[in-house]
């Protein structure tokens, strides 16, 4: 019936045509899938609109472009038997530009997409692009929607966010991108970071041959404990009664990156080898180092303007302060010590995490507020009261760890995914591309390393160390970013895999593989130098200064630093995800 109706409309005359004639909306409309292709689903509210020469301004991860002409698309669709109503958007490029290409985005935070600026790296690789509004509404985020009451949630919205609305975009957009171009080669991708990248994940884990090629950049996986580790700094300076100025965290944190930045061989203020450096650096040595930091305001995100005022502060770091920075890089331990979760690399920004808030009225730093998602996860996911700021009265670590065991039974399945290895996602062919930065201030570094560890102790028991890495990276590398903070770059002269999109389709497409990846300071002194990425656990060394460093394999002691022993939770804390 449908194959009529595409007949009829004119479709096969559109094949190798123009933009203007695939963005009919009605050629739009009927390309939508059919009841064979997704079960279920009932479209309406198709929009779309020709876009012509729109340029692409380069993101952290795509480089511009210009001249783009693609198809704007929107529609709306609701599951049968269902008062739901979902929404998703596409970008369809030219026939001219089109490459053959899928390109599924997510989110980040708490949002399930990241509207244009993700659509946009399609428009750059000749990629139909798409994002959803997992049923949130455009601009909505998890939080807003997911209580129905207090202690009511709403588990559509979660089944969506969790896996679901990413699935069926990327499904829905598949089909039209095959029906509009008229072809059915079709080479399927996703790209996200942080929200984004746990967005992919959910995907990989449970629709094996959905994607040839996915990018998971510092994915926000295993939520159960990811999500009640941003509160960590703040119990644990509850449990020492102390709170550190932001200027001592800054201090310490540049005594770290001075005492390390040579251990990978170069110096150039970014530490590349945070393995090395907790080995050799101790931070108790800035203990009665003097700091003065000037006055400051912080940029307010919501009103675009100033937002909180630091006054100028200085003094001599003290033995708290350096508890506190300790706290926050070793991550939690439990009342009997045993290690509850992962914490951050050295020569990770500290201050965004821990620092006390200045009080005017007393004239000292407290203890910061609990806001955002360290405190929505508690109140609304887990609690499920409506509130967005958490009290800490009476929570230590102990309840911190009641936290994490309650989101892994609560969640399993749908926040986080039950473990599954990526077997199947290995025999179907597909690519995983996944990185995630050395500085990483919001999800710790080692949160992506010890899931890729967990893959490969499951999948190859045995083989040797060395072996089971050439099979895993056969389909799946890992790349930590020296100096990259979370889904962006930090460090001046630190790279950033902008072109990361670029070096999947070439390892899907052209069996490139990608054994170091390529990447591009995007800021400071060396702004525009192409410097490459080696695959983990292989990092780099520099001999003299030079620009070419070697990729080598740690030594056991400094291997060691990065799959820690995981002992306070007695259950699958390395793969839950
Ligand atoms: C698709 O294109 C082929 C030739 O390239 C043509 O034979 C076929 O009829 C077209 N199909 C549709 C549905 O337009
Ligand atoms: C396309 O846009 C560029 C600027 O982005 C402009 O210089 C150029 O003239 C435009 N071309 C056409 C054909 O409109
Ligand atoms: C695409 O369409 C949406 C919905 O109609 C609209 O809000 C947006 O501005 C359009 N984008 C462009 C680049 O035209
Ligand atoms: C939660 O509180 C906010 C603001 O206080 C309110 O706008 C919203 O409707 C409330 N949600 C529910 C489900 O009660
Ligand atoms: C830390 O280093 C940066 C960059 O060199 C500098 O601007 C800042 O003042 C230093 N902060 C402290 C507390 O020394
Ligand atoms: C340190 O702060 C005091 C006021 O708290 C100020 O008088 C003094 O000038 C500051 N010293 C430096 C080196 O900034
Ligand atoms: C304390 O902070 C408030 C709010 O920012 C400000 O209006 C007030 O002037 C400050 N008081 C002093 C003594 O700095
Ligand atoms: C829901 O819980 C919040 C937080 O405890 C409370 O402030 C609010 O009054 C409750 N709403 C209703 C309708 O009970
Ligand atoms: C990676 O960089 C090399 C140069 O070192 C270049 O030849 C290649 O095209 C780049 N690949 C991608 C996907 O950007
Ligand atoms: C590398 O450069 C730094 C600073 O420019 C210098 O102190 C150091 O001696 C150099 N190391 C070598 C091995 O050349």
């Amino acid at each position: 019936m449908r194959q009529c109706l595409l007949l009829a409309s004119g479709f096969s005359a559109a094949s190798a045509s123009t933009l203007a004639s695939i963005c009919s909306t009605s050629n739009i409309q009927n390309s939508l899938p059919s009841s064979s292709d997704i079960d279920g689903l009932i479209f309406r509210d198709v929009t779309a609109q020709a876009v012509y020469n729109s340029s692409v301004e380069a993101g952290n991860n795509y480089p511009a472009a210009t001249g783009r002409n693609f198809c704007n698309v929107t529609a709306a669709y609701k599951h049968a038997g269902k008062d739901d109503a979902i929404n998703v958007w596409y970008y369809f490029p030219d026939p001219a530009q089109y490459q053959g290409r899928f390109l599924a985005t997510g989110g980040g935070g708490f949002a399930i997409n990241s509207g244009a600026s993700g659509l946009e790296g399609g428009l750059v690789y000749g990629a139909v692009a798409g994002c959803t509004d997992g049923g949130m509404g455009w601009g909505g985020q998890l939080n807003d929607v997911v209580l129905k009451a207090n202690g009511s949630l709403d588990y559509d919205i979660i089944n969506n966010f969790g896996y679901l609305s990413i699935h069926e975009m990327t499904e829905i957009g598949k089909t039209m991108s095959k029906n509009i171009y008229n072809s059915s080669k079709l080479y399927s991708y996703y790209q996200g970071c942080s929200e984004g990248g746990r967005d992919g994940w959910s995907q990989v884990q449970r629709y094996s041959d959905q994607f040839d090629g996915a990018v998971v950049g510092a994915p926000a996986f295993r939520q159960s404990h990811q999500q009640p580790n941003h509160d960590w700094p703040q119990i644990y300076e509850q449990s020492i009664s102390y709170a550190p100025n932001s200027c001592a965290l800054e201090k310490i944190v540049n005594e770290t990156v001075n005492a390390c930045d040579a251990l990978d061989g170069k110096v150039d203020g970014v530490v590349a080898r945070s393995d090395l450096c907790k080995l050799n650096w101790h931070p108790e040595n800035v203990i009665g180092k003097s700091y003065a930091c000037a006055a400051s305001t912080a940029f307010n995100p919501i009103t675009g303007g100033a937002g909180a005022t630091t006054p100028a502060a200085n003094g001599t770091v003290n033995a708290n302060d350096v508890a506190v920075f300790l706290a926050v890089q070793n991550g939690p331990y439990d009342s009997k010590n045993r290690h509850l979760y992962v914490g951050f690399q050295p020569g990770t920004d500290t201050s965004s995490n821990a620092a006390g808030t200045y009080s005017n009225k007393t004239g000292s730093y407290e203890i910061a507020a609990i806001t955002d998602i360290g405190a929505e996860w508690i109140t609304e996911l887990l609690q499920e009261v409506n509130s967005t700021s958490l009290s800490l009265d009476g929570v230590t670590v102990d309840t911190l760890r009641g936290w994490m065991i309650e989101g892994m039974q609560k969640y399993a399945g749908t926040l986080n995914t039950v473990w599954t290895d990526l077997q199947e996602f290995s025999e179907a062919g597909g690519k995983i591309i996944h990185y995630h930065g050395e500085a990483d201030n919001s999800i710790p570094t080692l949160s992506s390393v010890i899931y890729q560890e967990q893959v490969r102790r499951v999948m190859y028991p045995d083989l040797s160390y060395e072996d089971s890495l050439e099979k895993l990276h056969e389909f799946y590398r890992l790349y930590i970013v020296p100096g990259a903070a979370h889904c962006s770059p930090s460090a001046e002269n630190g790279p950033f895999p902008q072109t990361v999109l670029g070096s999947m389709i070439e390892w899907v497409e052209n069996e490139v593989v990608p054994v170091q990846l390529n990447a591009t300071v995007l800021q400071g002194p060396e702004e525009g130098n192409a410097e490459k990425i080696c695959t983990f656990p292989y990092r780099p060394m520099w001999s003299g200064n030079t620009t070419e460093h070697k990729c080598v394999m740690p030594e056991k002691d400094a291997l060691d630093t990065w799959f820690p022993v995981l002992d306070s939770i007695p259950l699958n804390s390395y793969g839950n995800a």
